[in-house]
């Protein structure tokens, strides 16, 4: 893995931060939350930056979590660059727009609800398999995906954990618009543009008034999901998950109660 699995360009006062290890359908590492985190903490404070873009590759968003990091870590999560990556997204102050195209995994997904604008390629295609891996839902999502679309739509993403396409991610509002695959990038980044001209305090200002009564509630759900994600890590439906992923194959729960 080389320091460049997360890249980051700016531009016109847009950050550009893009996943960047396609052979593994850009599966995050620790190393590379943590690069994202240090982007984002120097985001926040340099006057150069006035939004946030977040990229994959030419057919991949994001798979999640890497699988082996997954199992690897040692130490509480709350100390894990993973939760300094989150608790950063989650309280910045800027815009962050996102373009999505193929897979959007796990924290693929999860982060998006932490942008303010999401566009999609026609073939995005977002999934939640915490349960299918024997965790529990991150980033607060748990907290927040009922409240954007009630609780069975919810549960059925959540519980079930299947795939949803581009346009089905739009009417649940987890998504601005589809376009083709080959425009969304464009189509992001002309909307970032549009913010970076914006007047930055009143961006600021407007993002904090529509997140503000969700402060303490995120702060919480992110707090507790972490609590339950950590000690998962170390239980057994994790284990069995991940052997059948390594090993390409079903994962067989049928022994666990
Ligand atoms: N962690 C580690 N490696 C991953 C990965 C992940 N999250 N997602 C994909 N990869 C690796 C695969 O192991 C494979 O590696 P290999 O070529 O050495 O065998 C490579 O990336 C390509 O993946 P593959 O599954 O063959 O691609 P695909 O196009 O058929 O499917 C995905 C793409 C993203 C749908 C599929 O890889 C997937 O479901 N990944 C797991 C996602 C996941 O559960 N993430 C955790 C969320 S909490």
């Amino acid at each position: 893995m080389s320091a460049q699995n997360i890249v980051t360009t700016l531009n016109e006062r847009i950050l550009t931060i893009r996943f960047n290890r396609p052979e593994k359908k850009n599966a995050i590492t620790s190393a590379m939350y943590a690069q994202m985190a240090d982007a984002l903490l120097e985001a926040e404070a340099s006057p150069e930056v006035r939004v946030v873009l977040f990229a994959g590759t030419a057919d991949t968003f994001c798979s999640g979590n890497d699988m082996q990091d997954f199992l690897a870590a040692s130490g509480s999560i709350h100390d894990a660059p993973v939760a300094r990556f989150m608790r950063t997204l989650a309280v910045f102050t800027k815009p962050v727009v996102a373009a999505v195209n193929g897979p959007a995994v796990g924290i693929g997904t999860t982060l998006l609800l932490h942008c303010d604008l999401v566009y999609a390629g026609e073939g995005a295609r977002l999934q939640l398999p915490f349960v299918s891996l024997g965790v529990c839902p991150e980033f607060c999502s748990s907290y927040l995906l009922p409240r954007i679309m009630g609780h069975v739509k919810a549960a059925e993403l959540i519980l079930l954990g299947e795939a949803i396409g581009a346009q089905k991610a739009c009417e649940l509002g987890l998504v601005n618009a589809v376009v083709p695959a080959a425009e969304v990038e464009a189509l992001a980044l002309q909307k970032a543009q549009r913010l970076a001209q914006q007047a930055p305090a009143s961006l600021r200002v407007s993002k904090m008034l529509m997140k503000r009564f969700n402060d303490t509630a995120l702060n919480a759900s992110l707090t507790v999901e972490l609590d339950y994600f950590g000690e998962m890590l170390r239980g057994p439906e994790i284990q069995e998950a991940v052997a059948a992923f390594m090993q390409k194959r079903k994962p067989d729960f049928s022994g666990f109660n």
